[in-house]
């Protein structure tokens, strides 16, 4: 049988004006002022605000040319803030989305209600080589201006703890939100674009396979390469690649550790089991929980400590901080295991702490014995064997080295017109909504100077 969309493309074939397949008639519904080169581009501006809905492209039947004064590769969170910020500034602005939907990584943070930044955001919760670069655009765009947009677009949150803020209801408030900016400031989207090339003449020439387009400013918003089942591409990396734009070495960030076999047959049956910890690798600590998992470790703290831990590195972890655990042994009538046992399980949990104590049982219970208990404690040290890497990790730390950037438009200073934004820049947060709100900051610092 024929569908509606069969009868719309047969009709546009038949003109022969079309140059894509359309997947819905409503397609021809919104373009259909203009049944000539442009059809799916040019909305007329009383119908935006009540029919928008990304434009999908198809299929291409004839190359044809669209020109925008700004074009972002990327439908993400910096991407569409950055469109939105430079559409309300009178830009023609169009996003080119890879996926079939947009902000798909916004769907799934935050367990589904998108933390979507931290009222203690400080430079000091940011990574990158240079300490430096993420300030002034921080500065400029802070957690307050988002937080303004959610309130104006009446989008219930709390703050859960340690000042990150939350959707009551889900991440898709987040999107929609975004998606409503960018209708009301002009901003359009294509999605399934699957970009071939991008090329740079008099100005920037960038191949779907459906369209070409042109613009005298390029933006890469394509995110990094965390979880490539929904859609993470190493594109944006070799655009910057192809420009002669240099990268700080990526590697997976907020990820879980993988413990080396032995300590894996040693803990992977207590997977679930949590507590609190301060974990320290290269001179950086974390105080949060830790969970154990099959292969190895997770929780807070160990995903905050994996974007500074570096393979064969040590990991110290003190598993008592603050407390100390062996008085109630010096006090026991008896010093023995059971004294032991009892300590230790006042501080963790049972299966944990039995399993650690039957690993560092001391020699004696001399006084330098329990000293030395107490020492290891404080400082269990393991030697992950890996990270669970991008499959599970939240975020690509390294990236596009920020001595290439200007760190208050993110335009390439060696490429004029070429702008850089959010996760897929060498810069990367620290767990809790830091990474929305580099992504915000970085897009707003392009958007208003495009
Ligand atoms: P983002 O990944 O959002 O967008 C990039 C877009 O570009 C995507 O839509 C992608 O499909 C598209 N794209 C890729 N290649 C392309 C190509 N070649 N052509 C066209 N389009 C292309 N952070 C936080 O602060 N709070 C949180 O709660 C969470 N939670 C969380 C959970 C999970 C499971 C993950 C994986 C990550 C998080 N994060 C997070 C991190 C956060 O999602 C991330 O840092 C931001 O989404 C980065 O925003 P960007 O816009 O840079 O990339």
């Amino acid at each position: 049988m024929r569908s509606p969309s069969d009868t719309v493309n047969e009709i546009f074939l038949n003109s022969g004006a079309a140059p894509y397949l359309f997947d819905s008639p409503c397609a021809l519904m919104i373009g259909g002022n203009s049944l000539g080169l442009l059809p799916l581009l040019v909305y007329p501006e009383d119908e935006r605000r009540d029919s928008f809905e990304p434009t999908r492209l198809v299929k291409r039947l004839a190359p044809v040319t669209h020109k925008f004064d700004a074009l972002i590769l990327g439908a993400g969170a910096a991407g569409l803030l950055c469109a939105f910020e430079a559409g309300k500034r009178g830009r023609r602005v169009a996003v080119l989305e890879r996926a079939d939907r947009i902000g798909k990584k916004i769907l799934i943070s935050g367990g589904g209600r998108c933390n979507f930044t931290n009222l203690r955001c400080r430079p000091e919760n940011f990574l990158s080589a240079n300490e430096h670069f993420a300030k002034s655009a921080l500065a400029r765009y802070t957690p307050s201006d988002f937080i303004a947009l959610v309130e104006k677009h009446r989008i219930p949150y709390h703050e859960k703890t340690l000042g990150q803020l939350f959707c009551d209801r889900s991440a898709q408030d987040i999107t929609n939100m975004l998606e409503a900016e960018c209708r009301d400031a002009g901003a359009q989207i294509f999605l399934n674009a699957n970009i071939q090339e991008v090329l740079r003449t008099t100005e920037f020439v960038v191949r779907s396979d459906a369209a070409e387009f042109r613009t005298p400013v390029l933006v890469i918003a394509t995110g990094g390469l965390s979880i490539p089942k929904i859609g993470a591409t190493p594109q944006g990396y070799d655009l910057a690649r192809q420009f002669g734009l240099k990268i700080v070495k990526t590697r997976p960030a907020l990820v879980p550790l993988v413990l080396p076999k032995k300590e894996q047959s040693i803990y992977s049956d207590l997977a679930g089991v949590s507590t609190g910890v301060a974990v320290s690798a290269d001179h950086q600590s974390f105080r949060e929980q830790l969970l154990f998992t099959h292969r190895g470790l997770s929780g807070p703290a160990i995903l905050q400590i994996s974007s500074y831990w570096q393979k064969g590195t040590p990991l110290h972890i003190d598993l008592a901080p603050d407390r100390e655990v062996t008085s109630s042994i010096r006090e026991a009538k008896t010093r023995n295991m059971s004294a032991a046992r009892a300590a230790l399980v006042g501080v963790l949990p049972r299966r944990f702490a039995e399993r650690w104590l039957d690993l560092h049982v001391p020699n004696s219970w001399t006084n330098q014995d329990l000293e030395k208990l107490e020492r290891e404690v404080h400082d269990w040290t393991l030697v992950p064997a890996d990270t669970e890497g991008y499959e599970k990790a939240e975020v690509t730390a390294g990236g596009v080295d920020t001595d290439e950037l200007s760190s208050k438009t993110m335009e390439s200073g060696k490429v004029r017109g070429l702008f850089f934004i959010g996760e897929v820049v060498d810069v990367t947060g620290h767990l809790g909504g830091f990474n929305f709100q580099w992504a915000w900051a970085s897009a707003a610092a392009a958007g208003r100077a495009l």
